[in-house]
């Protein structure tokens, strides 16, 4: 079943995007890889640019530089630094939720399509924007990925500021996470307390919220009318994770990829299972090999519970995974879409008719 989305006013072949913005990108040069298999570019119209459900402001912001000259690289690293940087969303930047000892470490990878360049940054702490400094990877070394303190350092050696990430918001859930843990630790369960933390006495309302958990992250991958191609994947990973512990986000190829001869792709949710089954790498060879970008998600998904069906815990049943992943994918000539394991996802996406949410197509009922 294919759910795919049909271009939309799509794209008139114009070099003006691509070659104006390579000006910025420093360390990135023109040079094009083989020449598009995908269909040419033929109606006037604007960039696409797909997300994740919270990439609303993402790819709206996107498509809007990259329509205005500027690459789509930097369209889509400017689109989720608006993200990172908004105190609201726990999965991401600012705000996003802490690793098990209570300090926020981000992941994040950038891919730009005409020169086949990756950068990457894992567990980097102090920093808002790690797909910016991804982006600065990618632009002005010779590497692919820069990891915790030294990515921190590299950070700082480009200016980007020192800052603390970590929320009221977010340390509040984190504390409520390490409290309820166990009955038999030192951290006493607010039920186990004589007093309420704020004095009051036990039972007042309000004592008790909701510990928030999340794999959320958000992916961004966006193609300009002149069929170049880029995406980035940014997160604050598995909320409560163990130090040190990497998803799929700033790993090239799961996270996030992108071939320019075909498009791009992303995942949110379970990184570990993405990871597992190279899922962006993944989706991006089958939109390759004909299939549409929905069908090109949902064969991964399958793939994934296939997988995962080798390990039991991860299972709810015999056939339904325990986790969701959700999928993204962006085709050279403008087609999208996008899946997740179960019903109810949505994503965002920005073209020449404006930017809104749709409903992701799902592998289950
Ligand atoms: N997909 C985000 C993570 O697992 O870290």
């Amino acid at each position: 079943m294919s759910h795919d989305h049909t271009r939309r006013q799509f794209l008139k072949t114009s070099s003006v995007a691509g070659v104006g913005a390579l000006g910025a990108l420093g360390g990135v040069t023109s040079a094009s890889r083989a020449q598009p298999r995908a269909k040419a570019l033929d109606a006037p119209g604007s960039a696409v640019s797909i997300s994740s459900g919270n990439g609303l402001v993402a790819v709206r912001r996107a498509v809007e530089r990259i329509n205005a000259g500027a690459d789509p690289v930097l369209g889509v690293v400017e689109g989720v630094g608006i993200v990172e940087a908004d105190p609201n969303d726990m999965t991401v930047g600012y705000g996003g939720l802490p690793n098990e000892r209570g300090v926020v470490q981000l992941d994040a990878s950038v891919m730009h399509g005409p020169t086949h360049k990756a950068g990457s940054v894992a567990c980097i702490e102090n920093i808002m924007h790690p797909a910016a400094v991804a982006l600065k990877v990618l632009q002005t070394t010779d590497h692919v990925m820069i990891v915790g303190r030294g990515a921190y350092e590299f950070a700082r050696a480009h200016g980007f500021p020192h800052e603390e990430l970590l929320t009221e918001r977010a340390r509040k859930a984190w504390l409520r996470w390490k409290q309820n843990q166990s009955e038999r630790d030192d951290w006493l369960d607010p039920d186990q307390m004589d007093w309420n933390q704020d004095g009051t006495e036990v039972g007042a309302a309000g004592e008790q919220q909701p510990v928030p958990f999340t794999y959320g992250t958000i992916h961004c991958g966006a193609v300009d009318t002149s069929g170049s191609v880029s995406a980035c994947t940014t997160t604050s990973g598995l909320s409560y994770k163990i130090p040190g512990r990497v998803g799929d986000s700033p790993i090239i190829g799961a996270g996030m990829y992108v071939d320019n001869d075909i498009g791009s792709a992303g995942a949110t949710g379970r990184g570990e299972a993405v990871i597992q089954s190279c899922g962006s790498f993944a989706i991006v060879q089958a939109m390759g090999l004909g299939l549409s970008p929905t069908d090109a998600c949902l064969r991964v998904l399958k793939s994934i519970v296939s997988n995962s069906k080798r390990q039991k815990r991860l299972m709810q049943d015999a056939e339904r995974p325990g986790f969701n992943v959700i999928l993204y994918a962006l085709r050279k000539d403008g087609a999208y879409g996008s899946a997740a394991m179960f019903p109810g996802a949505r994503f965002a996406v920005a073209d020449g008719s404006g930017a809104r949410l749709e409903d992701c197509a799902s592998l289950f009922d």
